[in-house]
């Protein structure tokens, strides 16, 4: 069996004891098994010198992570990462920042990684790159001499062509992809964005399987929608429902019932226009006021960028509005927590919330959708309102599936969801369910590393060469920046 090497930008295998995620329990399992490793930044900013990578090993995974200096820090991770692709990639181009300076940390960063993993790939390696930090990742790889099959998955969406030719250096971004054999998406729509833009602005070829041929290149473009470890999931949320918090949380509910939002507290996830449908809930149907009340947990993220510290403020301010309109002395409409919960406890207020509230103005997939259901109750499920912009939408139709632009129609999908009949709750759930067990995290994870095993054909190991040629010297080492139209 071949060894399978996983990077992204933060390693997060699970740790003994704790409740890990089920994306991380699934990545974990395919290293368990095949022996290999995850590789990535070890979340730590060092002053000066970097560190030589840290190599950990326990209980069969090994892990090798590099710490960042101060300046790829914030050039790579709070710049180019998460300021110019975070907000363009979630369709938010009025947020979009563009710097030279940025893009030069970003590829800096892609070819040092590249540099510290090359030398310890072995020749029949499976390396499965993850997200929007790493796309020049396989691509300074190739040009290391790496030949190996490497796949890569989007967890973000991928933005439209009308959008992503924004972009300053577009081409260059969108080329690096072909140095990989695989390239996963979310949903249909993603790969047809994906796609659209190498025919489009590639001028590249594609046929209806994914199949791409663009750039000098061959390789396969498909949607890997990531799902849960539904099961644990849901057994999890069963035996937390009686858990001390569980029961403090009900317990200062006094048989109201519980709308429940839980993000990290991220501009792409819609709180402002959600906090305003709740107002609107609030407006627009005094028949069911003093019956709910509306839980924000909003973990803190990112806080070294502006946006984000911005946002914060926002909804501090919309919080103490809507409260200071609507409370009474015994009824606070809104609770909101701006700080994280683990994730046992959340399995349990999952469980103890009739509503699941989850409105993203734009997501890849959303797992919070997803173990909302998972952790229902079968005999008395609650029901998730769902926004159309977010990836788990595409599966989950059985929904109350809203416009999250739309305070109005947000707020009547609340006012039916808080009055929704028992038999509705049950039929809806189930078959929201029945997509959760069919496509679960590790189905995921062995479709992806198959379809990555399969390859195109036998040119996609030509792809270290090919990509090599298609990057001409003068275009080696121009920044993304400065080598678009
Ligand atoms: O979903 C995108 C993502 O960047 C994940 O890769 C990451 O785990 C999550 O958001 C949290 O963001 P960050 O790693 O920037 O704290």
């Amino acid at each position: 069996m071949a060894r399978v090497v996983i990077v992204s930008n933060r390693v997060s295998l699970p740790k003994r004891g704790a409740k890990a995620g089920g994306l991380a329990v699934a990545l974990g399992e395919a290293l368990e098994r095949s022996g290999g490793l995850w590789f990535g930044w070890s979340g730590e900013v060092v002053d000066g010198a970097v560190p030589p990578p840290r190599t950990t090993t326990a209980r069969g995974l090994t892990t090798v992570t590099v710490a960042l200096n101060r300046q790829d820090y914030e050039e790579y991770y709070n710049g180019y990462s998460n300021s110019t692709l975070w907000p363009l990639f979630h369709y938010r181009l009025g947020l979009l920042e563009v710097s030279r300076r940025n893009t030069e940390g970003y590829l800096r960063v892609n070819a040092s990684f590249a540099a510290a993993l090359a030398p310890l790939l072995r020749p029949d390696d499976i390396v499965w790159v993850h997200d929007y930090h790493l796309i020049p990742l396989g691509e300074e790889l190739r040009r290391r001499g790496v030949g190996n099959r490497i796949g890569f998955f989007l967890h973000t969406p991928f933005p439209v062509p009308e959008l992503l030719v924004a972009l300053p250096g577009h081409r260059r971004l969108v080329r690096a992809l072909t140095a990989y054999d695989l390239v996963g998406f979310q949903t249909t729509g993603d790969v047809k964005a994906f796609l659209g833009y190498m025919v489009g602005e590639g001028g590249g070829e594609a046929d209806a399987q994914g199949r791409v041929r663009a750039y000098g290149c061959r390789i396969r473009a498909a949607a890997f929608p990531v799902g849960i470890d539904t099961a644990a999931f849901a057994a999890l949320a069963a035996a937390m429902a009686d858990g001390p918090e569980s029961r403090r949380l009900k317990a200062s509910l006094r048989g109201r019932r519980l709308v429940l939002g839980v993000e990290r507290l991220d501009y792409s996830k819609g709180l402002p226009q959600r906090f305003e449908a709740v107002e609107r809930l609030l407006e627009a149907h005094p028949d069911l006021a003093r019956q709910w009340e509306f839980m924000q947990i909003a973990a803190p993220s990112r806080e070294d960028v502006a946006r984000y510290r911005s946002l914060r403020r926002a909804l501090e301010a919309a919080a103490g509005r809507i409260n200071g309109r609507f409370a009474e002395f015994d009824w606070p409409p809104v609770r909101y927590i701006n700080k994280g919960v683990d994730r046992a406890t959340l399995a349990g207020f999952y469980r103890a919330a009739c509503v699941g509230l989850v409105t993203p103005l734009r997501d890849g997939m959303n797992l919070v959708a997803k173990e909302y259901v998972a952790a229902q109750d079968p005999d008395d499920p609650g029901v998730l309102v769902l926004s159309r912009f977010a990836g788990a939408a595409c599966e989950l139709d059985a929904a109350l599936v809203v416009n999250p632009y739309d305070a109005d129609e947000v707020a009547d999908a609340l006012a039916d969801a808080l009055t929704m009949a028992r038999e509705e709750r049950i039929e809806r759930w189930r078959a929201m369910m029945a997509v959760l067990e069919a496509n679960t995290a590790a189905t995921w994870r062995d479709s992806f590393l198959a379809a990555l095993a399969e390859g195109y054909g036998p040119a996609a190991r030509t792809n270290a060469a090919s990509v090599s040629a298609s990057v001409s010297s003068s275009e080696r080492g121009i920044p993304l920046g400065a080598a678009g139209p």
